[in-house]
């Protein structure tokens, strides 16, 4: 499988999306842009989040020049995914909380849903619901600590369980959450957490990751495009908006997934207030 792939997020969690492309695709380009000088995206106006993706695609686009986009953010995914369709002429890849894979396995028709308290409040998730699984109760809750504690996951730093504990309480503790059998994990960085997530998790739990799943649409996606294959021309990169904490762990840690080294590049909203960056996309 030839061609290139932008991959985005606003932090590390995308990288459990690379992860599965690099597995299913190991020759395809990937470059990965984190958003990180506004993280977390779950707590951000939609609006500015439309806007501001707005601008930062259209700059990334044309130095990158993917043959397609993949917004590796549910939070991102259900405010913006139309409006960057709408407005871009590459195709994009979404994730989407995986309610309807949930109510396939559920027996007790009680489905678990752990995403940002963003994902959590949208009418977006009340209508996959309603059209993927009308029959079941949906329990969701808005873990606001876990992608902070992803993002010390990922770089190996020990993390707080008793914190992660709290969040599942968040989740098996709402009333009828006994009865939950399947959960799925509507926020790309929980993947980091997946083993911790089970293990302190009531027994028989289906934890579902859809990382796999977007892999194999992106490249459904690239497939189906007749231009595919033009890709390699420039060295893979993971761009950063702004310098990341525990920097030079996350740089040994982005080896695994095929990236030397981070470069920070300003988001046009940041260059416009004077933020230090390594570089700025051109245009
Ligand atoms: N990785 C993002 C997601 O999938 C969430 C983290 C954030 O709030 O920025 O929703």
């Amino acid at each position: 499988m030839q061609g290139r792939l932008l991959a985005f997020d606003s932090g590390i969690g995308g990288l459990s999306i690379v992860g599965a492309l690099r597995r299913a695709a190991p020759d395809l380009a990937i470059d990965y842009l984190a958003d990180n000088a506004v993280y977390p995206y779950g707590e951000l106006a939609d609006d500015t989040l439309v806007a501001r993706l707005g601008a930062l695609l259209e700059d990334a686009i044309a130095e990158l020049r993917p043959d397609a986009v993949v917004i590796a953010c549910n939070t991102a995914s259900t405010v913006a995914l139309e409006a960057m369709r709408a407005r871009f002429a590459l195709p994009f890849v979404g994730c989407v909380p995986p309610i309807k894979w949930a109510a396939s396995l559920s027996r007790s028709r009680t489905i678990g849903l752990l995403a940002t308290s963003a994902t959590v409040r949208r009418p977006y998730l009340r209508d996959l619901q309603a059209r993927f699984a009308p029959d079941c109760r949906l329990i969701a809750h808005g873990a606001r600590g876990l992608a902070d504690i992803a993002e010390i996951a990922f770089r190996g730093r020990p993390i707080d369980r008793d914190a992660i504990a709290r969040e599942l309480d968040g989740l098996f503790g709402q009333p009828g959450g006994a009865a939950i059998d399947a959960v799925g994990i509507g926020c790309t960085h929980y993947s980091v957490l997946l083993e911790t997530l089970r293990a302190l998790s009531p027994p028989g739990i289906a934890w579902l990751d859809p990382a796999d799943a977007v892999a194999r649409q992106a490249i459904a996606v690239l497939d189906g495009l007749a231009s595919g294959g033009a890709a390699t021309r420039t060295p893979e990169r993971a761009w950063f908006t702004a310098d990341p904490p525990d920097r030079e762990r996350l740089v040994d840690r982005l080896a695994a997934f095929g990236f030397q080294g981070v470069e920070i590049v300003a988001a046009p909203a940041d260059a416009a207030r004077g933020v230090i960056a390594d570089r700025h996309f051109s245009r």
